[in-house]
């Protein structure tokens, strides 16, 4: 692939995952509002900070290949969301609400790991030093989230479930 092109499916992403996060702040706050266990919203309310900083790379990111931060929608974001409404109403009330929720965000974990995973390494071919270590940053704290998620769910979510 030319650089050009790549350059073209870069910038593509990178608008599609602002956008999600942009998306996700809202969704985040309705599932820090529906978890049971104090942990699990904790958890929650980390991860909504967290997508706030990560926005703000992200504009750092445009800014250091000379482009103004600019998102699109994003259409899975949107359905995973709308999933997420769907299943935390399905539960609401349930022993397993708080299962049902993290995995709801454990959906949404994934397809930003997938989506971060991808622009590392378009950055990384493309030089884009600076875009690499910031992006690099924030796959790691998406990660991270997900390894919480899953201790969360592991220890108190599915036990009462
Ligand atoms: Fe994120």
């Amino acid at each position: 692939m030319s650089n050009a092109h790549l350059h073209e499916l870069f910038v593509d992403e990178l608008r599609d995952i602002l956008g999600a996060e942009k998306q996700l702040l809202k969704g985040l706050k309705k599932l820090t509002d529906g978890a049971v266990s104090e942990k699990l919203k904790h958890a929650f309310q980390t991860h909504y900070e967290q997508t706030e900083g990560q926005i703000d790379r992200l504009k750092q990111i445009f800014d250091s290949i000379g482009l103004t931060a600019r998102g699109k929608k994003c259409k899975a974001m949107e359905g995973l969301l709308e999933e997420a409404d769907e299943i935390m109403e399905s539960f609401e009330g349930s022993p397993s609400s708080d299962a049902a929720l993290i995995a709801a965000a454990q959906k949404v974990e994934h397809y930003e790991i997938a989506s971060y995973g991808c622009l590392v390494t378009y950055a990384k071919l493309m030089g884009h030093n600076e875009a690499e270590e910031l992006l690099t940053e924030t796959l790691a704290e998406e990660k991270d989230t997900d390894g919480l998620l899953t201790e969360i769910a592991t220890s108190e979510a599915n036990v009462t479930a």
